[in-house]
């Protein structure tokens, strides 16, 4: 089977790399290239579908994305281009071509209002640009690829040993600190890259379409995750005397984007379609501490 990652250098790109199976002729991207990826602008729709005609791959894995939340709201022109262009675009040339899509996605397609965890099948209702871009370029790849060739994995809080994620800024300022205050009343779920990347070589395995919903298990607020990364960093010997954590809430901390309060995803047909069993949040940050260069 031959795959193209793109984003490859990315939190979830690096995981995927790390976890392929054998034997797998896997390609990669990033933005600029090096380590053996092509380098591929992912703005860049043209090259999008110039890479998917060249190479022909069975599977895509869409992993890469503009990701910058708060900067999204000034950059909406990029975010689109990037996280709805290239996925239209790789969908357009892998209908042409016969390949699949594996286009990853997010909880802040939602709006976070109705207070109970989302169903793969809930209509979206973004809030801010990013969640926008996110959304069209599910709805852009719905579009224009046979539905049996596409599968949506939407997913939330992302994080892992490498990277620009909550657990490595927590870290750090955990050490330089003496106090924080981290937003409590903003509800979802912490997902390790390492699970999420198996549930994506899963999605391969089983041939799985449709659009799914992936996190690790639990519930979390931001407040609850940075109590464990205090917790669970201290045990793993990466913190002496981490700062004191404080509860704020989202007015307290105002940030151009806003936020779902509430954007936790019921997986629970995912996780049966994937055979994968549910890891607490906790539990699946334990390990992942475990992999983080002190
Ligand atoms: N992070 C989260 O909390 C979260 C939550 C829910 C869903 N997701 C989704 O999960 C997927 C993986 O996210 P992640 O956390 O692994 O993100 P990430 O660490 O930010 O990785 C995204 C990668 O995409 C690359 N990229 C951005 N713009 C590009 C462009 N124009 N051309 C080429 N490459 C470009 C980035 O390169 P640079 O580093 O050079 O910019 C980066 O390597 C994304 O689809 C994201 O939307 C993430």
């Amino acid at each position: 089977m031959k795959v193209i990652i793109t984003g490859a250098a990315g939190q979830l790109g690096q995981a995927l790399c790390r976890l392929a199976p054998a034997p797998l002729e896997l390609i990669t991207t990033s933005r600029t290239g090096g380590d053996g990826s092509i380098p591929l602008d992912l703005a860049d729709a043209e090259a999008c579908r110039a890479l998917v005609q060249e190479h022909r791959p069975d599977w895509l894995i869409n992993a890469g994305a503009y990701t910058a939340v708060d900067k999204a709201e000034s950059e909406p022109e990029l975010a689109q281009a990037v996280n709805a262009g290239a996925p239209a675009a790789f969908a357009q040339a892998l209908q042409a071509t016969g390949g699949r899509l594996l286009q990853v996605s997010t909880d802040f397609v939602f709006n976070g209002a109705q207070g109970s965890p989302y169903r793969h099948d809930q209509p979206v209702d973004p809030l801010g640009v990013y969640g926008a871009s996110k959304a069209a370029g599910e709805a852009a790849a719905a579009d224009t690829l046979e539905a049996g060739r596409l599968c949506i994995l939407r997913t939330s809080w992302v994080y892992g040993p490498v990277g620009k994620n909550f657990l490595l800024t927590m870290l750090r300022l955990m050490r330089e600190r003496e106090q924080l205050g981290v937003v409590a009343d903003q509800v979802g779920c912490p997902t390790a890259t390492s699970g999420l990347a198996r549930a994506c070589w899963a999605v391969l395995e089983h041939g799985v379409s449709g659009v799914h919903h992936w996190s690790d298990a639990g519930a979390a607020s931001w407040y609850d995750f940075a109590v464990a990364i205090a917790e669970l960093g201290q045990a793993a010997g990466l913190l002496e005397n981490p700062a004191r954590i404080n509860p704020i809430t989202t007015a307290d901390y105002p940030t151009p984007a806003q936020r779902p309060s509430y954007s936790l995803l019921d997986c629970t047909a995912t996780r049966q379609a994937l055979q994968l069993p549910p890891l607490h949040w906790r539990e699946a940050l334990r390990q992942v501490m475990g992999d983080v260069v002190a």
